[in-house]
């Protein structure tokens, strides 16, 4: 038993309220809860998918895998122990303030928390709209999205994701940043999304390199590529990679790492297999800003 999808994700922030402008006012996502130190956003009929919260990291904080029940979620903290992963059950209000029925938490090899819940709340009585007109973001079976983690040990990143948490190797990726630097990209899936995380030795100290939020059309990729490059916040050009065949660009956050925002990725389907690429990018995702 492993886990099924990536439910959510949370990030520390130094900047909530521009963070807020950001997701509204960028993305097009939907604002939900907020107080003065924490808010969070929906993407979807959930109650909330991405949550930021006030602190000095300006990097990850946590992402949040779903599993369908409470045997599943014992299955999976057995799974985790049986690993030599210490496994911690969270109290009521933890789980109040995620707003699940049941919560583990864990961290990564190199100190990422990890959470693995069931029984989020849904919210079908308070529809999503985009603020921005985004004619939506796909979720359900696939989860939120995808993330991509820097790990400086990555025979540790693999057994954990794979051995312990569940996920399977999508490809690979040999990825020359340039002249000097290569490095070697590694896609982890655990349902039909080609990958939901992603992990790579980066240079750089943050431990978050992007996240990516999938639309439900081409022309959403446009207009947001239209608001980013409208305020010089583009990092790369649009583009389609090799692997999941993305069409997406990347922009800035307020926090220094990065978002995809994309459209039409293919799927892993049944009799998929492990292959290698040399290049990122089909064509396009030129570097145009910094992250
Ligand atoms: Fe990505």
């Amino acid at each position: 038993m492993s886990i099924q999808r990536l439910g959510y994700l949370g990030f520390e922030v130094t900047d909530v309220s521009a963070w807020r402008s950001f997701v509204t006012g960028k993305l097009g996502a939907m604002e939900g809860a907020v107080t003065e130190a924490q808010a969070q956003f929906r993407t979807d009929s959930r109650d909330w998918r991405l949550s930021v919260t006030q602190g000095p990291s300006d990097d990850y904080l946590f992402a949040g895998y779903e599993v369908e029940d409470d045997k599943a979620l014992y299955r999976v903290q057995e799974r985790l122990e049986s690993h030599g992963v210490e496994v911690k059950v969270e109290g009521a209000d933890l789980v109040a303030k995620r707003g699940v029925l049941g919560l583990l938490s864990c961290a990564d090899p190199f100190g990422n928390r990890v959470e693995v819940y069931y029984g989020a709340t849904e919210r079908f009585e308070q529809p999503f709209v985009s603020p921005l007109g985004v004619s939506g973001f796909q979720t359900g079976d696939q989860g939120l999205g995808h993330y991509v983690l820097s790990v400086q040990d990555m025979d540790a990143a693999l057994s954990f994701y794979t051995d312990a948490i569940g996920m399977k190797l999508s490809d690979i990726i040999d990825w020359k940043l340039n002249a000097e630097l290569s490095t070697t990209l590694y896609f982890l899936h655990c349902n039909g999304r080609h990958h939901t995380l992603a992990l790579a030795k980066l240079p750089g100290a943050k431990k978050l390199h992007h996240f990516m939020l999938q639309s439900e059309g081409l022309d959403d990729v446009g207009f947001a590529y239209d608001r980013f490059d409208a305020e010089g916040a583009l990092v790369t050009t649009l583009g389609r990679h090799t692997n999941d065949h993305m069409f997406s660009f990347y922009g800035a956050t307020p926090s220094g790492f990065a978002v995809e925002f994309g459209w039409g990725a293919r799927d892993v389907e049944v009799g998929w297999s492990v292959v290698r690429y040399d290049r990122i990018s089909v064509w396009g995702h030129k570097l145009v800003g910094r992250i």
